[in-house]
């Protein structure tokens, strides 16, 4: 099969080079990749989200199936797009349909998702500028903290979590009224704060039959002990070591099995990737939101505890055939470290000249926002490379990575050196 990748971070490299082991595989195509997945296949320099383009491309390079690395292209159709293409439509989409896509589109969308199918999830109302008193009266019947969720795509910055109410209620009439976050704070969803520890459970579905994937947990401030700004992830690990059995039962019965029920029943036709957000409050799992994709870095850790030929499974996802596969997993420990450029994930320079790449032993090196110049290997965003290794326990896992993080250099290198700072007390064996 020729496939092709869009994006362009670590979670495509990863993909990239998960699918590169499938003998089914013949051609790999990243639009528009990085220095990593350049290895692997041919990059191709367009946009992920210019579907005339990619229907080009495909026509071209005779694509057998697309796989779709983030959120945008999916909530902008790009499923239904090929659906409505005579040229396109027998062309296998790893990805769900726009609708679908909604629920990571609008929070709204989600946690009505949520209430209709009784999954278990924080109380919530949604407000407009038409609303804002009714906003305010809300906020007043909850308790501190507060959170706000811009109801659109934010870039991940759309969640705001405030102490005092009288902060909550100036933050409400900005995201409302000031547009705060773009058109996406037209609608502002104010939820219950709930109070635990967060894990994310990834599933693969056809719309019928699903696989669940290994847990996975990510570290998304930029300082150690979880402090300072939200990135994008600085570093993962999986399997999530308070996730057991038990666990992992209840989310199994109340979330996923009724959240593949609710699309059927809702009619919203889906393939690809579920990445539930979910956090544990005494034991019990609550939603707090559904991602349209894998996440990253959690893709860093989750596939190369994936044994089983990921395209032949993508294959039977495209021919509704999941239920016919086993899911293989590798029992040992996975966590990856993620270097970034100084200022990340405020302003950061590119452009550096990165070395020592081929000094890594015994880790997996992922490439993010990297470029090939000339014979060099340069930075090209904020988050630039993350370090993947799979050991017997969660400590020498993490030990490996950030041996090997000191081997590469780049100016204005950082990472974070306290992975898994909060569950390492829980096991160290698994
Ligand atoms: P989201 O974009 O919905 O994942 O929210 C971003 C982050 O905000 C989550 O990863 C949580 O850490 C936090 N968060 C979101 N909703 C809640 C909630 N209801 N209670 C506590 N924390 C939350
Ligand atoms: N690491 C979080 C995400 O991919 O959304």
């Amino acid at each position: 099969m020729n496939v092709l990748i869009l994006g362009s971070g670590g979670r495509e490299h990863t993909f990239a080079w998960k699918l590169a082991k499938s003998p089914l595989l013949n051609k790999l195509y990243i639009a528009p990749g990085n220095a990593g997945t350049a290895k692997l296949g041919e990059n191709i320099n367009i946009k992920e989200d210019d579907f005339t383009l990619i229907k080009s491309i495909c026509k071209e390079k005779e694509i057998n199936m697309v796989i779709v690395g983030p959120e945008a292209p999916l909530v902008k159709g790009i499923h239904d797009f090929f659906i409505a293409d005579s040229d396109l439509k027998n062309i296998p989409i790893i990805g769900p349909q726009k609708a679908a896509a909604k629920l990571e589109g609008s929070k709204d969308f989600a946690k009505e998702f949520l209430f209709r199918h009784s999954i278990p999830t924080a109380a919530y109302k949604t407000f407009t500028s038409e609303n804002l008193e009714e906003g305010y009266t809300f906020l007043e019947t909850l308790k501190a903290p507060y959170v706000l969720k811009a109801d659109g795509l934010a870039a991940g910055k759309g969640v705001l979590i405030l102490n005092s109410i009288e902060e909550a209620k100036i933050e409400l009439k900005e995201m409302l009224t000031e547009a705060k976050f773009g058109s996406a704070s037209a609608k502002v969803v104010i939820e219950e704060f709930l109070d635990g520890i967060e894990l994310s459970v990834f599933v693969l579905t056809d719309g019928n039959s699903y696989k669940i994937l290994p847990t996975a947990k990510d570290y998304k401030r930029i300082g150690e002990g979880d402090t300072g700004l939200n990135t994008g992830g600085m570093g993962a690990i999986s399997p999530v070591p308070f996730a057991d059995d038990v666990l992992m039962q209840k989310i199994e019965e109340r979330i996923v099995k009724p959240t593949i029920e609710g699309l059927r029943k809702d009619n919203l036709p889906y393939k690809g990737f579920i990445f539930i957000g979910l956090i544990k409050v005494d034991n019990e799992p609550m939603v707090i939101e559904y991602n349209v994709r894998m996440g990253d870095p959690e893709t860093e850790v989750v596939l190369p505890r994936i044994k089983s030929d990921l395209l032949e499974l993508f294959q039977a996802v495209g021919e509704s055939k999941l239920a016919e596969k086993t899911l293989e997993l590798d029992p040992r420990f996975a966590a990856t470290v993620m270097l970034v450029s100084d200022g990340y994930p405020q302003a950061y320079e590119k452009g550096k000249t990165i070395t020592g790449i081929g000094d890594v032993k015994d880790s997996i090196v992922f490439h993010a926002g990297t470029k090939i110049v000339g014979s060099e290997i340069h930075t090209n965003g904020g988050r630039v490379i993350a370090l993947t290794s799979l050991k017997e326990n969660m400590n020498e896992a993490l030990s490996s990575s950030f041996t090997n993080a000191d081997k590469i250099k780049f100016e204005g290198k950082y990472y974070r050196t306290d992975i898994g700072f909060d569950v390492k007390h829980q096991n160290l064996n698994k």
